[in-house]
């Protein structure tokens, strides 16, 4: 995914610095070349040689030691960045950032870099609340630069509060969100439904399926990436949203219509969730109580949104699912025909790595004009990937 990006992570004095570690190693797998730099103040919590292990690159750690190679190092470390990110980063090292103070290798390089510098804060929550590290980073989010806050827990001083480094798979995320957006969407509203719907009984006990919302997230960040504007309705409440993806929370499939028709003028529909097409014919205003013998729930039927959406389109881009275990790609074509679809993405749960829950996905997808892509199994965010690249090729036709 990063394939020829250059990360300079800068690594500041903080007990949080050991997580750096992750960070390094993360961008690495996702196939980044990683730059180390470390505060002298960094090399007292965790020792260079941990990260020129981890990036396989020599790590800066002085202003004046010999150059690896001899060209000006922080001017040389400023160009090569297509992003800079410092995590952790101490309430002391934004507030030089902020006052343009630039006495090390770290504050220097950043002065002088043109790429954008992802700043992941860590500290006692007094610092973090101090009104001069707050108006430090207000001026520098003014600035341009981008954050991702700190978390709220015990911290290692003890105190609880606001101060811990975020995951360093969130601070991986956004960096990974900075690095790769593009404006193929810039001006397009892109709906997107994820996860499953769940149907009450009574107050404690609803119908649902196995949906983790997961696909559904991985097309809406995609979209983002692309400058979209992204509205994800949401049937799961346990996943983030990518940066500025709007999300409204449902439950009922009914509640799923509503979002959805109130965003009918998107550009792009793309209905990853997995909607029950029964509910509860009268669901009880109480909890049902245990009697002896057997339960019977009656069902009735659900709006299908889909089919709703595909006979009142005007000028959108309609993408379904079928989530299918057998005849998958013939089902798959029938629910194209049937609900008016401009692509649909054939979903064999059946197959290892495929389908409900998993990282990964195996879908074929299926064209209007005919054109079938079947994709070998990959990453949900490949798969969006994959999918938004043949939106906007046909939109683009
Ligand atoms: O969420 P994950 O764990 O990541 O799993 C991903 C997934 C398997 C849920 C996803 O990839 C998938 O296949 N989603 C569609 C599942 C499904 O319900 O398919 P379906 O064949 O029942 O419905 C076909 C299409 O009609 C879907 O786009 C569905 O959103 C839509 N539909 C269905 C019923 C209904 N009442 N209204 C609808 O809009």
């Amino acid at each position: 995914m990063l394939k020829g990006k250059t990360v300079v992570l800068g690594v500041t004095g903080g007990i949080a610095a050991y997580k750096a570690a992750e960070i390094t190693s993360r961008f690495v797998k996702l196939g980044a070349d990683v730059k180390v730099i470390m505060t002298e103040h960094a090399q007292e919590f965790v020792g260079p040689l941990t990260f020129q292990a981890i990036s396989n690159n020599p790590v800066v750690t002085d202003m004046f030691a010999p150059p690896t190679r001899w060209d000006v190092e922080h001017i040389a470390l400023a160009k090569a960045a297509n992003l800079f990110v410092i995590a952790p980063a101490t309430a002391s090292v934004m507030g030089k950032i902020n006052a343009g103070i630039a006495d090390d290798m770290l504050t220097t390089t950043v002065m002088a870099t043109k790429a954008p510098v992802l700043i992941a804060p860590a500290m006692n929550v007094n610092m973090y609340e101090s009104a001069v590290n707050q108006r430090n980073m207000v001026a520098l989010k003014e600035l341009g630069y981008h954050f991702v806050e700190p978390g709220e827990g015990f911290l290692a001083c003890g105190d609880l509060g606001k101060g811990r480094l975020e995951d360093p798979e969130k601070i991986v995320n956004r960096a990974v969100e900075i690095l790769l957006a593009t404006d193929e969407l810039k001006g397009k509203k892109v709906l997107v439904t994820a996860g499953p719907t769940r149907e009450a009984i009574d107050p404690v006990r609803y119908l649902t399926n196995h949906s983790s919302g997961k696909m559904g997230y991985a097309i809406a960040r995609e979209a983002r990436l692309r400058g979209a504007d992204v509205v994800l309705v949401s049937g799961v409440r346990d996943l983030a949203a990518a940066e500025g993806v709007k999300v409204i929370e449902i439950d009922s499939a009914n509640d799923m219509y509503e979002a959805v028709m109130a965003n009918i003028d998107a550009d792009i529909i793309v209905k990853a969730a997995a909607v029950a097409d029964y509910r509860p014919a009268a669901p009880s205003d109480i909890k049902i109580k245990k009697m002896p013998g057997d339960m019977t729930i009656p069902l009735t039927r659900n709006k299908d949104i889909l089919f709703e959406l595909g006979m009142i389109k005007t000028h959108q881009y309609l993408v379904g699912f079928a989530a299918e275990t057998n005849d998958v790609i013939e089902n798959a074509k029938q629910k194209m025909v049937k609900k008016n679809l401009d692509l649909i993405v054939a979903n064999d749960v059946t197959a290892e790595g495929a389908g409900f829950k998993s990282n990964t996905n195996v879908v074929t997808i299926l064209r209007k004009n005919g054109e079938e892509k079947a994709l070998a199994l990959m990453s949900k965010e490949e798969v969006a990937s994959e999918i938004l690249d043949t939106i906007i090729e046909d939109m683009n036709a």
